[in-house]
């Protein structure tokens, strides 16, 4: 079921259009990106996707279930395969690191005490962070905080992994280690991964399927490839938005 594809997705707030009739599909074994400047409709798009905010029109599948209109049980399988790093990280501040990827094991599954320390420390080791159980997230620096959030996203092997701006404050050097970081985990788990970002940087370092959004409108979609080889050709909106991130020099276009 880890083929995902959004369906003539709209959603507005009062007057104003965030969303206007969004198609996509998102590839297994991939990372799938949402770029766009901010404002653009990105976090709202990734919530509808998670059902976290319902779209006035459009569906969302993952695999063949409908999942807005799919029972408690279906969604709850589909709850149980996604893993999600937040912007900020999100970690619990009152738990070690260790109990902070504990989090969904517990939640979600029946193992007992000694299968979820190993799974955490499979996790933990997966991201660069073996041995620090016994911290908590005020004695770790942003960059490996958003480790340990993807540890935990990771640790139910999710089919599918969503980050939402995994790189913003972090420091050039963490923030590609991140991205490279979400990539080999997505090649490594067959996972269909989806980031949204505004860091053109991240697309060169992991994109691979990419989705442009510009006010609300899907104006581009492709791979890297088309993305960056053949800057000429693609809508206005997005070269702009390639010249301002000084990825693409203007005497390209
Ligand atoms: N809950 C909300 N209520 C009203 N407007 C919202 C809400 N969430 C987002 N918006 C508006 O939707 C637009 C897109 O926001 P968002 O998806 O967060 O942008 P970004 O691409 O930066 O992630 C913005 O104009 C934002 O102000
Ligand atoms: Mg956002």
């Amino acid at each position: 079921m880890s083929q995902l594809r959004i369906e003539h997705i709209s959603k507005s707030f009062g007057r104003q259009r965030v969303l206007d009739d969004i198609s996509f599909t998102f590839q297994p074994g991939q990372v799938n990106m949402i770029i766009g400047p901010s404002g653009c409709g990105k976090t709202v798009l990734l919530k509808c996707i998670l059902g976290l905010i319902i779209p006035e029109e459009g569906r969302v599948f993952f695999g063949d279930v409908d999942f807005l209109r799919a029972s408690p049980e279906k969604k709850r399988t589909i709850l149980r395969n996604l893993g999600m790093l937040f912007q900020s990280s999100a970690l619990f501040d009152s738990m070690t690191v260790g109990e902070n990827v504990a989090f969904p094991l517990r939640v979600f599954t029946q193992q007992n005490e000694n299968e979820i320390q190993s799974r955490v420390a499979y996790c933990l080791e997966r991201v660069g962070l073996a041995g620090t159980q016994n911290k908590y997230p005020a004695e770790i620096s942003g960059g490996m905080k958003r480790r340990v959030g993807l540890a935990r996203a990771i640790a139910l092997n999710p089919r599918y992994l969503f980050c939402d701006e995994p790189n913003s404050g972090l420091d050039p050097l963490t923030a590609r280690r991140i991205d490279q970081l979400i990539r080999e985990i997505t090649e490594e788990f067959n996972t269909t991964t989806v980031v949204v970002t505004h860091d053109l940087k991240s697309v060169v370092e992991m994109g691979q399927r990419i989705l442009f959004l510009y006010e609300g409108r899907a104006e581009w979609q492709g791979d890297r490839k088309e993305l960056l080889q053949n800057v000429h050709a693609l809508p206005s909106n997005l070269r702009a938005f390639l010249m301002a991130s000084g990825l693409v020099h203007s005497e390209k276009i």
